[in-house]
């Protein structure tokens, strides 16, 4: 088995590497902006300066290829966004939880759908992982349909669980079955 750092993973138009420290310039161009962090937790802040950027790059350096699996996504051979997953605890230790996001002059294009597929079948072929779940927030319609359009089954809506920025959401749950 390949070190986690050595695996590159190719979809139609992206490459899926792992992430490394001379990320963080651009990291920090493309994320810092308040339509990313305003769909995601408060660990992808906003704003997302250079600080912020090393820190997430350490995040998703540490444990890679056994508690997490976290791919920075090229377009063109220029990040553009990232996805990965991490490993559930205790019972729950056979699944994984999944996030992806993009620069946002990337959107629409058809991206997330494409590299959330070769995250599937990475975690399929490569992992022990058997399942495989996503949150998002009640106004997040598009990442529910990148969901949807890769096969994962809406399980379930956590009503007002979700306050960012001073407004309250429900939390949706997806899950798709690996095995
Ligand atoms: C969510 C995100 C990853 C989607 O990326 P993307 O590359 O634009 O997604 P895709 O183009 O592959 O697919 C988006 C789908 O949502 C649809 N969509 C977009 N806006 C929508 C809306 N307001 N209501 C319903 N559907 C919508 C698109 O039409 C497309 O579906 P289609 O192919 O059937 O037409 C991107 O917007 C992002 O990075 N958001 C911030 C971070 C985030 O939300 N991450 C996920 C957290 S759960």
């Amino acid at each position: 088995m390949p070190n986690f750092s050595d695996i590159t993973v190719h979809t139609q138009r992206c490459t899926l590497r792992s992430w490394c420290m001379d990320d963080a310039s651009r990291l920090s161009s493309i994320a810092n902006t308040r339509d990313i962090s305003w769909n995601t937790s408060y660990k992808f802040p906003y704003p997302f300066d250079s600080q912020a950027a090393q820190r997430f790059i350490m995040f998703n350096t540490t444990d890679t290829g056994n508690g997490t699996w976290q791919f920075a996504v090229l377009l063109d051979g220029t990040l553009v966004g990232g996805c990965g997953a991490i490993r559930g605890t205790d019972v729950q230790s056979h699944t994984a939880v999944i996030g992806y996001w993009l620069g946002v002059e990337y959107w629409g294009q058809g991206i997330a759908t494409e590299i959330l597929g070769a995250l599937v079948t990475y975690m399929h072929d490569e992992t022990d992982i058997e399942q495989l779940s996503a949150t998002g927030y009640g106004w997040n319609p598009a990442s529910e349909r990148v969901l949807t359009k890769n096969g994962f089954i809406k399980e379930g809506v956590r009503k007002g669980v979700v306050k960012k920025w001073d407004k309250t959401t429900d939390l949706w749950i997806y899950g798709k079955l690996l095995r």
